[in-house]
């Protein structure tokens, strides 16, 4: 099902045993970012399934800002993006979220009006939790969530369970 070009982006992307904690296998996609053809092919994997149902595309720091920000580009629109706590200057709604290592807590701005149409953007599913909180996030602040699009996700972990429906372009 996947292209050529998809298979090959595939394996660009790195496992590192034991990082950043024991027991974590982390998947490494800066090889696959650094690879022109590998980014340009991912990125309209990504969008591939949603033209036309979003208005903006919202991204979640840090590596999720690198895929939604090429994707904004790609599909002609704007970028939002969800922080971590402490880092933009006018939060409007705040979501604290379990991870697989540790605990955060993610903002966003409410800069754009109620009903906005979100396509929500991450590198990696694994428990689920960050992008559940992403979701809850957007719709604190009266956006809609129109789609949530992932590039790896981590079998096993229980991330689809919770998220429901979503599309990844690879899975472990
Ligand atoms: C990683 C990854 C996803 C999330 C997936 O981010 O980029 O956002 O974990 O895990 P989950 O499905 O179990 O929530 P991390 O919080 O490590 O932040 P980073 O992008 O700043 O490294």
């Amino acid at each position: 099902e996947l292209s050529p070009e998809l298979v090959r982006a595939a394996g660009l992307i790195r496992e590192i045993p034991d990082y950043p904690e024991p027991g974590i296998l982390f998947r490494d996609i800066t090889p696959l970012l650094t690879d022109a053809a590998a980014l340009k092919a991912t990125t309209e994997a990504l969008l591939a399934p949603f033209e036309g149902t979003f208005d903006v595309v919202a991204g979640i720091e840090a590596r999720g800002f690198i895929l939604a920000g090429a994707a904004a580009i790609a599909a002609g629109v704007g970028f939002v993006p969800i922080r971590k706590a402490g880092k933009l200057p006018r939060p409007a709604a705040s979501v604290d979220y379990a991870l697989e290592y540790g605990t955060a807590t993610i903002e966003m701005h409410d800069d754009l009006p109620a009903g906005t149409r979100m396509l929500l953007i991450d590198d990696v599913l694994a428990t689920g939790g960050t992008l559940a909180a992403g979701r809850q996030l957007v719709e604190q602040v009266g956006c809609t969530v129109s789609g949530i699009s992932v590039l790896f996700e981590i079998e096993g972990l229980g991330g689809r369970e919770l998220i429901g429906d979503l599309h990844t372009v690879f899975h472990s």
